[in-house]
């Protein structure tokens, strides 16, 4: 898919691989089972030096809004169409996430092989949460596409200039939020009886942990330590620390992820001077 480019030269400084040519086919792609597949197992890269920017394709399944999302209560969760509704956002921000991991990999070439090849891997993960949501969605009497969609991380995540910036916003913020979300929505699950939808959020909840320690070490690799001022300095404006933690936040998980003390200290303690946009009510 991925056609040859040349610089001014003539030269053609891209000699794309299979993960170049499946992370561009996954972003662009109308297909909705495309969506749902996984990356292929390749361990090794192409050749590329020129960055892709590029905005995710819509199946046609999908209908997008703008609509900002109405906070959600535990109790409106006894309403099937409503925990429905709350699993079908959850299952888009996994949609999301994997699309966005893709591409990242196409958007910072230069950053090391074995980054890049981690995003491809978080992509995987992402997507096969994606099919645990679907499942439960259809054991609830819904299908993909019976809510409208709002691609809030695509606005703000690709407005993210460097994979520092990057790796801040949707690993340690929204992945980092997604540890006290998850648990949030599964008490409140097992509180109404969803059993299953209980154990889908503590199953991501525990595999997101290690997704936001990868982000975690990356940051400290490019920034020498992980800094709660540097890391508000990378986080592409207006978003803010308010956005990016939940109601109580999970010392013990985000500590397993590497994120020190005196950080989380800070991003409890953080408050906001001014109105930011409203938190998504989970992340990826
Ligand atoms: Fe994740
Ligand atoms: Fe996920």
């Amino acid at each position: 898919m991925i056609q040859e480019q040349r610089d001014a030269k003539g030269n053609t400084p891209f000699e794309p691989g299979p993960l170049e040519d499946w992370a561009l086919s996954y972003v662009l792609s109308k297909s909705l089972d495309f969506k749902r597949s996984p990356p292929p197992s390749i361990k090794e890269l192409g050749h590329m030096e020129l960055p892709i920017d590029c905005r995710p394709v819509r199946p046609a399944e999908l209908e997008v809004t703008s609509a900002k999302p109405k906070s959600v209560k535990q109790g409106a969760l006894l309403s099937v169409k409503k925990r429905a509704e709350v699993v079908h956002k959850f299952w888009h921000h996994e949609l999301q996430a994997a699309e966005l991991m893709a591409w990242a990999f196409l958007r910072f070439p230069e950053a090391p092989d074995e980054l890049r090849l981690g995003l491809i891997r978080i992509a995987r993960d992402e997507i096969r949460h994606m099919g645990l949501y679907e499942t439960h969605l259809q054991e609830l009497g819904h299908k993909v596409g019976d809510f409208p969609v709002r691609d809030w991380f695509w606005e703000r995540a690709t407005t993210c200039e460097t994979i520092v910036s990057f790796l801040a916003f949707i690993g340690m913020g929204l992945e980092g939020a997604n540890l006290e979300h998850t648990e949030r929505f599964g008490s409140w699950f097992r509180g109404i009886g969803d059993v299953r939808g209980a154990e889908i959020q503590d199953q991501i909840g525990r595999e997101e942990v290690a997704h936001v320690r990868f982000a975690t070490r990356w940051f400290k690799y490019y920034t020498g330590d992980v800094d709660f001022e540097r890391w508000c300095n990378e986080l592409p404006p207006p978003i803010s620390p308010l956005l990016l933690r939940g109601k109580k936040l999970r010392y013990d998980l985000r500590e397993k992820a590497e994120m020190p003390k005196p950080f989380l200290e800070k991003l409890e303690a953080w408050q906001p001077e001014a109105a930011h946009d409203p938190p998504p009510c989970s992340g990826s």
